[in-house]
């Protein structure tokens, strides 16, 4: 016996038919109208949107001081199936093991959605970078390094950036960069510090935009001295993004992406009293509101490609974990839960108030993410021979975002008392049902490894760019 979802309003990144889909087992084996409900279980979706589970590619557990997949469940609850996880390398471990070691010890028999996981370079050593090559044995297509967090094990110099962006591109590795200038932060931090400007407003003061957009750009040329394609995380603001755009469209393999956060809010919200701007001190910080306008712009016009949460639930949460930089916002720990808002965040203010179409919306929160992860089409994607993870969206439902419904294990809510227009009804994963309603139904420890190609997203076309640029060129 299958399962049908019938007559819902199906969404996908270019189209938007109303159809049944039949699943049997994991997949999804039919798409049509009037499918022959006879012996399988119905589900009636009319009325309703039905798009791909979310895939959201770049979340923390485990690391940065935050909880780990026994809080994972909040993503079902939110509509995203499948998380994108950084996996820590510790010193003296090579980047392989590092992956095998995390899936045995941290996500075995923990993960509720499945997880695709990239790597880190965090023991920069020749030995580390001839292992990038290795990742895509343990499904793994992307590594990610640090340009910001001087005095932390995340650092690396340019060194290790350019000789690892040369090294990816051998196996078909996507090389993520985090790209802020570590060294002036460094200074601004102290600087502000010493002054007696400790509280959370001044965060963004210590990482200007200009720290961002000098660092993207550095990146940027690195990535064209090493003749690899790159993708920015957590892109903030204009210039950075503007960087991107250009690289591309001069004919690079540059990407990148924002997060919902860099959407929804400003650095207003630092300056919120009672220590409260400490809940939105992240990496990097937010903007003034001239760079949110411009990150919704930058998604719509297709110049930056995906939305992720960069969810970091911060072990304590706001009073055992923030606090800790009552006196030094330096010392506040960096990150924000997010998994379980996205979709709603991205549709409510997105598609409920016309800043992006539907198809928008699938494209940046499902379809791209798994094109970039290295994971499409298993995920990411409404389609015959796809993984059976979809969203029944009641696009009627009203709510407003509240930690009394959060499943992220903080006390807090990084979008505490927004509007949620639309509640994801009934999510599947792999054909079985997960989460409903806001509940989650589904059983801990269910979510797999999806394993991850080489040669994804970011590497399409690589070489006809190069071609087509240096006939330009001549
Ligand atoms: O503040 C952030 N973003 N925390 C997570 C770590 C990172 O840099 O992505
Ligand atoms: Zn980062
Ligand atoms: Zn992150």
């Amino acid at each position: 016996m299958g399962l049908i979802i019938k007559n819902g309003n199906i969404i996908t990144c270019q189209n938007e038919f109303t159809a049944d889909i039949l699943i049997e087992g994991e997949k999804i084996v039919a798409i049509g109208k009037d499918l022959d409900t006879r012996g399988h279980e119905v589900v009636d979706a009319r009325g309703k949107y039905v798009f791909p589970g979310g895939v959201d590619e770049h979340l923390h557990y485990n690391s940065f001081n935050s909880l780990g997949y026994e809080t994972s469940h909040a993503a079902l609850v939110g509509g995203t199936t499948t998380v994108g996880d950084f996996v820590v390398q510790p010193e003296g471990v090579s980047l392989t093991d590092s992956i095998r070691n995390y899936k045995r010890d941290y996500v075995d028999g923990k993960a509720s959605p499945d997880y695709v996981l990239h790597g880190i370079v965090m023991d920069p050593c020749e030995e580390t970078i001839a292992d990038i090559v290795n990742l895509p044995s343990v499904g793994v297509a992307a590594c990610k390094l640090f340009m910001a967090y001087k005095g932390m094990p995340y650092y690396v110099t340019d060194e290790w950036l350019f000789k690892a962006l040369v090294e990816s591109k051998k196996a078909g590795v996507t090389i993520m960069v985090h790209a802020e200038n570590a060294d002036v932060i460094d200074i601004l931090t102290k600087k502000l510090v010493a002054e007696g400007k400790t509280e959370p407003k001044y965060f963004s003061e210590s990482r200007p935009v200009l720290t961002e957009a000098e660092a993207t750009s550095r990146a940027i040329y690195m990535a064209k001295m090493a003749d690899a394609p790159l993708f920015v995380v957590h892109v903030t603001n204009q210039l950075a993004a503007e960087a991107i755009r250009d690289a591309y469209n001069e004919g690079y393999s540059i990407y990148g992406e924002t997060c919902t956060h860099y959407l929804m809010l400003n650095d207003e919200n630092l300056a919120k009293p009672n220590f409260e701007g400490a809940k939105y001190v992240c990496n990097p910080p937010l903007r003034p509101q001239s760079d949110v306008d411009f990150m919704w712009e930058a998604i719509n016009k297709g110049w930056l490609k995906a939305v992720s949460s960069d969810h970091c639930a911060i072990i304590g949460g706001f009073e055992k974990g923030k606090k800790k930089g009552l006196n030094d916002f330096s010392k506040i720990p960096p990150g924000s839960p997010g998994v379980q808002e996205r979709l709603y965040m991205m549709w409510t203010y997105g598609v409920e108030e016309g800043k992006i179409s539907r198809q928008k919306f699938v494209e940046v929160c499902c379809t791209n993410p798994a094109k970039i992860c290295g994971i499409y089409p298993q995920k990411g994607e409404i389609a015959v021979g796809s993984d059976a993870d979809i969203v029944v969206f009641d696009p009627n439902y009203r709510g407003t975002i509240s930690i009394k419904d959060s499943l992220s294990g903080s006390d807090y809510c990084t979008y505490e008392g927004f509007e949620q227009k639309g509640i994801a009804e009934k999510v599947f994963l792999r054909g079985k049902l997960v989460a409903e309603n806001g509940k989650f139904v589904g059983e801990p420890g269910q979510g797999k490894q999806v394993m991850a190609k080489a040669y994804a997203y970011c590497y399409e076309n690589f070489k006809e760019k190069k071609e087509e640029r240096l006939a330009t060129n001549e």
